[in-house]
């Protein structure tokens, strides 16, 4: 007998039907979204994964099944059999694909009923969303986000198909290793056999991948699962999910323009956008200089400008102070704000750049007739001139200007220009802005460590003509490293690895690791690397945050199924949770209250 579902099989989605099957004998399935009772015609709009249907029962035509109709309630779930019927012309609905035709019900099983759902299960619906957490399942039937998930899926496919087309593998890497350090703070899983001894669940699967580099597969990639306990923002899961690439036998050209085609394959493929490649890159040198960050939005001017020369030797002792101690002075112009923004307003701002260390900010109002600024009176004329020249000062600007080391001037001002844009709409939401960052510094001096860090990770290779200043001017150097920004968000990061051995014990050295430790830590890599590595470079996206763009959302919560919330935990579930005092023995763990 023919698999059917009380005596009834589905011959379509819902959203499948249209014009053309108009006098068709359909079966669909699905759930109660809105039902419309007119007395004598009732109408339901039926939803699955293909969207929505209207299908019409009719008092006239059966009773019982018009009694049946009556006690559908939202959400429950239907099967109805039926005829494709064309709607009268004052009653089409051009809003959905079916809005022409209806079902008119033969028959109908009410598969399963709903209580009253917590969420309103309707596109657009502003929910909070603890509660769309709490019950995603519904949340997730909503179109908006079934869309985004389907996106999804799409994309990855295209992933996938695009690198087994360019020789790579999709090869898997364990999700129980070794705690290596990687910048953030591992999720640990205590070992049961091994009492005492913890797995750590990947925060890249950088090694491995390396790894089997030096085993010879020449090309990997993997979408794969991600871990890191980490302070969580809109951008930030606990477990996330990367699109992981390496490459032997490479430089960094190569590794840029197979990312390049990848990129160029998902916005034409998902957006029918052509983008034209290569695309723009700029060293972070010049993306710290200009816009004050390494994930430089460029969709908008703004941009920042060094002062220091001018005013090094004013009367203002802030400024001069702060380039005397090696520091500098930038500034931003704020084109036509001095015009708009209140005194309050500016007094905003420079509370604003307060939260990145800045310890004040200094503004000039530029009017028709005078200036209006707290520090003119520090400045000679022809400092003033000077300033107001760089900083192309017309009437109606307002110019901000913050003096501190540099760390603190870009990351104020960096974040100023952005409150800025914000605040002046200057960002529109239909432009892609995609710029590769490249020649990060391999390293960065940690004020809390007290000593250097790698900028990226630790097999980071340094640029060929920089390994020379490694002994004595460590800050100087600059890494085979590079980073793809998208409307100002870091989608994704590489770098060429080290692939010899004596230059990966020197880095190892240099970031304060003794022999003892190196090995320790890294050491099956070490030892992999005495039996013949080829060059390789590779390249891992955050395939969330990418996924989060081409939907046009700013968390990637929303492009993520079951996501977690701030704090890491899971409204739904309630993870992580309590365990039985069993289970901890077995591990050998006691808990400190
Ligand atoms: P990186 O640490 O830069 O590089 O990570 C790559 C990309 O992953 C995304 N990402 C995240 N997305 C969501 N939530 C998080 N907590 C999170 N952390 C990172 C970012 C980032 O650009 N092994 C190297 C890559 C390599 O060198 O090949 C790595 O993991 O978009
Ligand atoms: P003061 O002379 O301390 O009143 O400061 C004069 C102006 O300089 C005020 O508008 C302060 O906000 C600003 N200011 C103070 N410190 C800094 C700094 N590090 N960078 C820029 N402006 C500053």
């Amino acid at each position: 007998m023919e698999d059917t579902i009380y005596g009834l099989k589905r011959t379509h989605k819902c959203a499948q039907l249209g014009i053309e099957n108009v006098g068709e004998k359909v079966t669909v399935m699905g759930w109660a979204q809105k039902r419309r009772d007119l007395g004598g015609v009732i109408f339901v709009d039926l939803r699955d994964i293909s969207g929505i249907l209207q299908i019409v029962f009719n008092n006239e035509y059966n009773e019982e099944i018009f009694k049946k109709a009556e006690s559908i309630r939202n959400e429950y779930v239907l099967a109805v059999e039926g005829e494709v019927v064309k709607r009268s012309e004052d009653t089409v609905n051009p809003k959905i694909k079916t809005g022409e035709i209806e079902i008119a019900v033969r028959e109908i099983r009410i598969l399963s009923q709903s209580e009253t759902p917590p969420v309103y299960i309707e596109q657009d619906t502003e929910v909070n969303e603890a509660t769309r957490l709490k019950y995603r399942y519904l949340d997730l039937r909503r179109p908006d986000m079934q869309k985004n998930l389907i996106l999804r899926h799409n994309v990855a496919k295209i992933v996938r198909d695009y690198f087994d087309g360019n020789g790579f593998l999709e090869l898997e890497t364990p999700m129980l290793t070794k705690s290596t350090p990687e910048g953030a703070r591992d999720y640990l899983v205590p070992s049961r056999v091994h009492p005492g001894k913890f797995y750590a669940l990947p925060q890249s699967p950088q090694l491995f991948k390396q790894l089997l580099m030096v085993s010879g597969y020449d090309r990997y990639f993997q979408l794969v699962k991600c871990f890191r306990d980490e302070d969580l923002r809109a951008d930030r899961q606990p477990e996330f999910t990367q699109i992981d690439l390496e490459m032997s036998f490479v430089d960094v050209d190569d590794v840029l323009s197979v990312n390049e085609g990848l990129i160029k394959t998902i916005f034409n493929e998902i957006l029918g956008i052509e983008l034209d490649t290569p695309f723009r890159r700029i060293t972070y040198m010049e993306a710290m200089s200009r816009y004050g960050s390494d994930k430089p939005d460029t969709r908008f001017g703004l941009e920042l400008v060094n002062v220091s020369d001018i005013v090094e030797k004013s009367g203002f002792k802030v400024f001069a102070q702060a380039v005397k101690n090696g520091g500098s002075v930038r500034a931003i112009n704020a084109k036509g704000c001095g015009k708009s923004f209140s005194r309050r307003e500016i007094d905003g701002l420079a509370d604003f750049v307060k939260i990145y260390g800045a310890k004040g900010m200094a503004w000039i109002l530029v009017d028709e007739n005078e200036l209006k600024s707290p520090i003119t009176k520090f400045f000679t004329e022809v400092e003033m001139d000077s300033l107001l020249k760089r900083l192309d000062a017309e009437p109606g600007d307002l110019l901000c200007f913050i003096a501190d080391k540099n760390s603190v001037v870009f990351d104020s001002l960096g974040n100023l220009r952005l409150e800025l844009a914000r605040k002046l709409d200057l960002i529109g939401n239909n432009k892609f802005d995609i710029l590769w960052v490249t020649e990060f510094p391999l390293l960065e001096y940690s004020e809390d460590e007290k000593r250097w860090v790698a900028k990226h990770h630790p097999f980071t290779s340094p640029m060929d003509e920089d390994i020379q200043y490694i002994g004595d001017d460590p800050g100087r150097v600059r890494a085979k490293a590079y980073d793809i920004i998208i409307n100002g968000v870091e989608i994704g990061g590489g770098s060429i690895r080290i692939h010899r051995k004596d230059l990966q014990a020197k880095m190892f050295e240099l970031l304060g690791f003794s022999d003892e430790q190196a090995w320790e830590r890294f050491g099956f890599l070490l030892e992999a690397f005495k039996y013949g590595t080829p060059p390789h470079g590779g390249f891992a996206y955050g395939f969330d945050r990418l996924i989060m763009l081409l939907a046009g959302k700013s968390s990637i919560r929303d492009v993520i199924a079951f996501p977690k919330v701030q704090n890491a935990s899971c409204p739904m579930t309630g993870a992580p949770d309590i365990v039985e005092s069993k289970q901890l023995k077995e591990l050998h763990i006691k808990t400190i209250e």
